[in-house]
């Protein structure tokens, strides 16, 4: 999958993923990252793209023009890909969302700087989406976020097939703890039942464990993940 960032600062994605699963993903031409400078699309000497605020007030605002000039020759080359404007008044992005996302054909970024961007831009996106009640500097590290959580569910990026398919939130829990070697570490032992080679009873502790942990740390979580009457059971013991 092809991810494009739109940016006023290309270089912060000039090797953020190198080394790393993701990195190796590149190589292997299983994702594209390939940011653009949105000064490219800037008219005048001076390559504007923002502006003072109409109605006045501190700060700069993201003009639209060159964000509509861009998004149209993007589109152009690749016409399904789906157009995301991070803002933290954006939805929250979930891992539901990350799923549906790794369907796209792929995915533009447009990250918003400084005080803000004109409304009118909202019109030119697909999507907005913020990753969590903070705010950044700009969208650029939540498009980083994004990217990451999208591109570790394509076929092939993550080793072993399995791992993303059980990792915390993909059924709407938390994922159960894991252990290895050794037995005991600093008074505290591992589960029998790991131990144990039985792998039903395994099965059924590992979910007993999401349960509980997700309880106890994201309770809300529990209101939306699909549940089966023993895992009902389960939670009122
Ligand atoms: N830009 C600034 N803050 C952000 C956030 N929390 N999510 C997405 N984009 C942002």
């Amino acid at each position: 999958m092809k991810f494009e960032i739109l940016t006023l600062f290309p270089d912060m994605f000039e090797s953020p993923f190198a080394g790393s699963i993701l990195g190796k993903a590149a190589e292997k031409g299983l994702i594209e990252i390939e940011p653009h400078n949105l000064r490219d699309w800037a008219e005048g000497r001076h390559k504007v793209t923002d502006d003072t605020p109409y109605g006045g007030g501190d700060g700069m605002v993201m003009k639209p023009e060159p964000v509509a000039r861009a998004l149209a020759e993007l589109k152009q080359r690749s016409p399904a890909a789906r157009v995301i404007l991070m803002t933290p008044q954006g939805r929250t992005f979930r891992q539901p969302d990350a799923q549906a996302l790794s369907r796209e054909q792929g995915l533009v970024f447009v990250c918003g700087r400084y005080e803000g961007f004109d409304e009118r831009i909202r019109c030119l996106v697909n999507d907005e989406y913020s990753i969590g009640d903070f705010v950044l500097t700009g969208g650029e590290l939540a498009a980083m976020v994004m990217i990451d959580a999208v591109a570790r569910l394509l076929p092939g990026v993550l080793g072993s097939s399995g791992s993303a398919e059980v990792d915390s939130f993909s059924d709407g829990l938390l994922e159960f703890p894991h252990y290895t070697r050794p037995a005991e570490f600093q008074g505290h032992r591992v589960p029998e039942v790991l131990l144990s080679g039985n792998h039903a009873e395994i099965a059924r502790w590992r979910r007993r464990e999401q349960l509980r942990r997700t309880l106890q740390r994201r309770p809300d979580l529990l209101e939306r993940a699909p549940l089966s009457d023993e895992d009902r059971r389960i939670l009122e013991e």
